[in-house]
């Protein structure tokens, strides 16, 4: 891969790189589509990073069909798929880990403390492997996309980050790969993410900025139904990721995770935003 990336390079080419952990949806279509206008070779990985699950968490479970991301890889427009193992990727004596401090510690981080380390750790793997220009990723995941520009900022990479707005079902769930852990009946409760982020943009549209009553609003609808049990649902700053107690628009985010059923399902609103 990197012997391709290079020879990419000296003929002036620009490489633009998505990486996922596969079983592939519309979201990571978009930023397929977005990278496909970025650059030259479009690049996506696809691997499921073992170091960024907590060991009571779903890695054996995580949902995997290589043959249909292959497909729709193609059709997107995919020009090389990076797909390694983890003996190639962990080999036996690697003791080298990549921490964002600060912005890591809340949000996900409180149920999730050596997360970030991992995807900072994969993704700046990735990134020495893949060489590429440009990289993109989704807006869903918001703190991790934080990290990303703040690793890429503070140790000098030089990579140009992109955000993509989250991709939605038609009734408004965020689309994630874990939703299909959701069992029938269950994907009501999972609305309830979406909807209470809409009902904070209202709140926020007719002039509330005091982040306990949108917090109080919020909590209380997720709670309302049967099969949700919190995480967290928080608002803070969109860069240093610490809790505010007044909204400011556009930097301000709510986010929120939240279990319903078996998968933990996370979705975020930037108050000023269009949801
Ligand atoms: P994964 O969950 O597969 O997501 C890959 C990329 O797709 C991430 O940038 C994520 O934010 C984006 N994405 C997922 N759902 C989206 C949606 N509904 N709308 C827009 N973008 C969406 O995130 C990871 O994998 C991993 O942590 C990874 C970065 C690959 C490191 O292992």
């Amino acid at each position: 891969m990197q012997d391709f990336s290079e020879a990419l390079r000296l003929r002036g080419k620009r490489i633009a790189f998505v990486p996922t952990m596969g079983y592939l949806h519309d979201g990571h279509l978009r930023l397929m589509e977005e990278g496909k206008k970025r650059g030259d070779c479009l690049v996506t990985s696809i691997y499921v990073n073992p170091t960024q699950f907590g060991p009571d968490e779903d890695l054996d479970k995580y949902p995997r069909d290589f043959e249909r991301d292959e497909r729709l890889s193609r059709d997107a427009g995919v020009d090389v798929i990076f797909y390694p193992s983890s003996s190639q990727m962990y080999p036996e004596q690697y003791h080298t880990y990549v921490t964002v401090e600060d912005i890591t510690t809340n949000l996900c981080g409180l149920t999730r403390p050596t997360h970030f380390r991992g995807v900072a750790t994969v993704c700046a793997k990735l990134f020495n492997i893949i060489k590429p220009h440009v990289t993109v990723f989704g807006r869903k995941d918001f703190q991790q996309l934080a990290v990303i520009k703040r690793m890429v900022a503070d140790l000098n990479m030089d990579i140009e980050v992109i955000g993509i707005p989250t991709v939605r079902e038609p009734d408004g769930l965020a689309m994630s790969s874990r939703n299909a852990y959701l069992k029938e009946g269950e994907r009501e409760a999972a609305l309830s993410l979406s909807r209470s982020l809409r009902r904070a943009a209202d709140l926020y549209n007719q002039g509330e900025r005091d982040a306990g009553v949108i917090l109080q609003e919020v909590k209380g609808f997720i709670e309302g139904h049967p099969g949700t049990k919190i995480d967290y649902v928080k608002i803070c700053d969109v860069e240093t990721m610490a809790d505010v107690e007044s909204v400011e628009g556009e930097r301000s985010v709510l986010a929120l995770a939240v279990w319903v059923g078996t998968p933990r399902l996370i979705d975020n609103y930037v108050f000023g935003e269009t949801i």
